[in-house]
C-alpha cells in the first residue's frame, strides 16, 4: 500500500487505493468503483463508491494547473480555502453544506459527503423544476455566513487572524479580470460576443464612459471592502438541491469582501433562469406558472434576506456602535446596493465575458438568445447605474419585467 506522502495528481485507480488507505468508511473486502465526475474548469472531482451501494464519498484534488489547461497554472491553496470554508459554514449554516470527511495538504484532496442524490440546481432550472423551500435556506445561508464572519458580531481581533487565512489572491484575481475589467473593455483575448449583439455592446458598455466609472468604483470596493467572509462563486452551478433540501458547495473562491458579492450573484443567476424560461418555454399555463415562481424567488431572496439579516443583527451584534439606533437598517441598505451593483456585473460579465452560463448559451433560436442576452445586459445597466435605489425584492424584479417588456430586439 502506498502512503500518499507526496502529491501527485491522481488518477481513478489511485483514487481506490487513497480512499482504502485514508478512510475507514469502506469494507476491506468491498469491491470499490472510482468515476471522476468533475465537470467544472479547475479541478478534479471523484466519486467513489462500494459495489453494493452501502457506501460512497467524493474525493475532490486540487492540481497545480487547470483542469481544462495546463497552460492556467493555480497553486493549490483553493482546496486548503474550499475545506476550510466548507467546515466553517457547516457551524455556521447547519445542514446547508456538504460534511466535509478529511482535508488533506499533502494531496491537496478534499474528501466530502456524497451529493448525488441531489442534482446541481442551474440544471434543475434548466428543466424547469420548482423548488419552494430554496429562498428560506439560502437567504438563511447568507445571513449566517456573511453577518456572523463580520465586524458586527465577530471580535476584531479574531476576525482580522480569520481574515489572514482567507487571502486568495489568485481566485480573487481571476474574479478581478472576468468580472470587473474584461467586460467593460474590448479585451479581445477572451470576450466573446454574439454577432446580434456586437454593436450594441461596443456603443452602450465599452462605450459608456459612466457605466465603466461606476464598474471602477466597484472593482476597488471588492479590493479592499474585507466585510465578511464571502463565498466568492455563489451561482446556480454552487447548490445542489433536492426538493427539501439545500447544500452551497464549491467556496474556492472565498474571501474577505463585500456581503453583496454573494446576493447579487444569487439573484443574477434567478435572472439568466428566468430569461432561460421566456425563451424556450411555449406561452401557456406552465411557463406563467414558472416564471411565477422564479420571480417569487428573486423577490424572497431580498425580502427574507433583510428581514432575516435584520433580526440576526439584532440577536448576534456586539460592537457597541452597532446597535446605534437605525445604523442596522442603514448597514442593509448598503449591503442591498452593492447586491444590485453586483448582481449588474454578473449579468454583463457572463454575456461579454469568457465564462458563459449554459441558460443563455442553449437557447438555440439565434433571435430568442440575442433577445434574451440584452435583457441581461440592459437590467445589468440599471442594477449598475441606479444601484441605490434597489431596496426590496420588488425593486428588483420590477426592474427585470420593465427592460424585458422594452426590449427592442422582442419579435424579431
Ligand atoms: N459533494 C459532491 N457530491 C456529488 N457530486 C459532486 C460533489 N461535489 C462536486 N460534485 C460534482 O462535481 C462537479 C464539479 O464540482 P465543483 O463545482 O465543486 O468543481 P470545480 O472544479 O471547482 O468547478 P468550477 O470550475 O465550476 O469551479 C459538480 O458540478 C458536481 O456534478
Ligand atoms: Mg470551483
Amino acid at each position: 500500500m502506498r502512503e500518499f506522502d507526496a502529491y501527485f495528481l491522481m488518477e481513478e485507480k489511485d483514487v481506490i487505493e487513497y480512499a482504502r488507505e485514508k478512510l475507514s468508511l469502506f469494507q476491506d473486502d468491498s469491491s470499490l468503483h472510482c468515476k471522476e465526475i468533475g465537470d467544472g474548469n479547475l479541478n478534479y472531482v471523484f466519486r467513489v463508491w462500494e459495489e453494493d451501494g452501502s457506501a460512497s464519498v467524493i474525493i475532490k484534488q486540487a492540481g497545480h494547473t487547470a483542469r481544462i489547461s495546463d497552460e492556467f497554472k493555480l497553486s493549490t491553496n483553493r482546496i486548503r480555502i474550499e475545506s476550510s470554508v466548507l467546515m466553517l459554514h457547516h457551524k455556521l449554516a447547519p445542514g446547508l453544506v456538504p460534511d466535509v470527511i478529511l482535508y488533506d495538504d499533502v494531496m491537496n484532496c478534499c474528501v466530502m459527503e456524497d451529493l448525488s442524490s441531489h442534482q446541481i440546481l442551474r440544471t434543475a432550472l434548466l428543466d424547469k423544476v420548482k423548488f419552494p423551500l430554496f429562498v428560506d435556506h439560502v437567504t438563511t445561508f447568507m445571513v449566517n455566513t456573511l453577518l456572523l464572519t463580520s465586524d458586527v458580531v465577530m471580535d476584531h481581533k479574531e476576525k482580522k487572524e480569520r481574515m489572514k487565512n482567507y487571502i486568495n489572491p489568485e481566485l480573487c484575481e481571476i474574479t478581478e479580470d472576468l468580472v470587473y475589467s474584461e467586460p467593460f473593455n474590448d479585451y479581445k483575448v477572451r470576450n466573446d460576443l454574439s454577432s446580434l449583439n456586437k454593436a450594441w455592446i461596443e456603443e452602450n458598455i465599452y462605450g459608456d464612459p459612466k457605466l465603466r466609472l461606476e464598474a471602477a468604483k466597484l472593482k476597488f470596493s471588492f479590493m479592499t471592502n474585507a466585510q465578511a467572509l464571502v463565498h466568492g462563486d455563489l451561482h446556480t452551478g454552487s447548490f445542489f438541491v433536492t426538493k427539501d433540501s439545500t447544500k452551497v458547495i464549491d467556496p474556492e473562491f472565498a474571501f474577505y469582501g463585500p456581503m453583496g458579492y454573494d446576493v447579487g450573484n444569487i439573484l443574477a443567476n434567478f435572472i439568466f433562469a428566468w430569461c432561460n424560461t421566456d425563451a424556450v418555454m411555449e406561452d401557456g399555463e406552465e411557463k406563467a406558472s414558472y416564471l411565477a415562481w422564479i420571480e417569487e424567488t428573486i423577490e424572497g431572496i431580498v425580502d427574507q434576506f433583510s428581514s432575516k439579516f435584520l433580526e440576526a443583527w439584532e440577536n448576534h451584534a456586539t460592537d457597541i456602535m452597532a446597535g446605534e439606533k437605525a445604523f442596522d437598517t442603514w448597514y442593509l441598505r448598503t449591503v442591498l446596493k452593492d447586491s444590485a451593483s453586483i448582481a449588474g456585473l454578473e449579468l454583463i460579465r457572463r454575456i461579454i465575458g469568457i465564462a458563459k452560463v449554459k441558460d443563455i448559451t442553449s437557447i438555440t433560436n439565434e433571435n430568442d438568445r440575442a433577445r434574451a442576452e440584452r435583457i441581461c445586459l440592459t437590467v445589468g445597466k440599471t442594477f449598475i447605474l441606479e444601484a441605490d435605489r434597489f431596496q426590496s425584492g420588488h425593486d428588483f424584479l420590477k426592474a427585470l419585467k420593465n427592460e424585458a417588456s422594452l426590449e427592442v430586439l422582442k419579435g424579431d
